[in-house]
């Protein structure tokens, strides 16, 4: 079976590092031990160090060593330079200086408050899979129309996100497909259908099959994103055939982000 990704992003939360510490220490303690399956926490930047403290030093848990391999850091994203003079960003050897693997880039929150267009994204995307980062890049579109208009926007967003970069680079790229209509904090979200997913993510494996061949579009682990709770989870896994999911409100709670993990069990 392939490996399963389980991502919690934290988005702008929790208001405080002992806050941010207790959840992660919480999850550490209480996720079960499961085969095959990378856990990863993508917390705010700023405390990704205390976390990172927490995983290789054990200091405040005692059974560090059950877990170590299994929660891994991310970041809710990432600079395309290296180094530089831009004020207040943070570059892709900071990060791994902090033991983050993973990132996200293109989340629909940073496309539509933080102004990433798909030329940035692209940007961002290339400059993180050379640092040998690992690339969670999101896609999705805002509303489902019944024309199918929303997958020419779908097939766009992949489309640009992946210009020029060459094919042999993708080995750590996972596509996250997040319906922006399905993420819990706008109004009247709910989750799509696994069913749904899986139609979707058949698509997407299309156009990843015209742009870079079969053995890509076989491989590229997709994710669903969007309202996931204990409840749904393992639908978009066996129905919907999701390589992982992303989890924002459910990843802020431990109970609930545990929910998850168990119910994949
Ligand atoms: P949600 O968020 O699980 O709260 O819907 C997902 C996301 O926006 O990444």
């Amino acid at each position: 079976m392939a490996k399963k990704f389980i991502v919690a992003n934290w988005k702008m939360n929790p208001n405080s590092v002992k806050e941010a510490e207790a959840l992660f220490i919480g999850v550490c303690k209480s996720a079960p031990k499961m085969k095959n399956t990378e856990v990863v926490v993508c917390p705010p930047f700023v405390y990704l160090d205390r976390l990172s403290g927490i995983i290789h030093n054990a200091m405040p848990i005692g059974r560090q060593a059950k877990y170590k391999n299994q929660i891994n850091l991310g970041s809710q994203d990432v600079f395309w330079e290296n180094r530089g003079s831009y004020t207040g960003e943070i570059s892709p050897l900071m990060l791994k200086d902090f033991g983050v693997k993973y990132v996200i880039v293109g989340h629909s929150e940073r496309r539509k408050y933080l102004m990433a267009n798909n030329e940035i994204i692209n940007k961002k995307i290339k400059t993180a899979l050379k640092n040998n980062l690992k690339v969670f890049f999101c896609v999705g579109e805002e509303e489902r129309d019944e024309k199918g208009k929303y997958l020419k926007f779908l097939k766009e967003e992949i489309i640009e996100g992946f210009k020029k970069i060459p094919k042999d680079n993708l080995k750590n790229l996972f596509i996250v497909y997040e319906p922006i209509w399905a993420i819990s904090s706008n109004k009247g979200a709910a989750a799509d259908t696994p069913r749904n997913f899986l139609e979707t993510s058949i698509y997407i494996r299309k156009i990843l099959f015209f742009r870079f061949g079969r053995k890509v579009a076989h491989k590229v682990p997709i994710l669903y994103g969007g309202s996931v709770d204990g409840k749904n989870a393992r639908g978009f896994l066996e129905e919907g055939r999701a390589d992982g999911i992303l989890a924002g409100r459910a990843g802020l709670k431990v109970k609930s982000f545990v929910d998850i993990l168990k119910s994949l069990k």
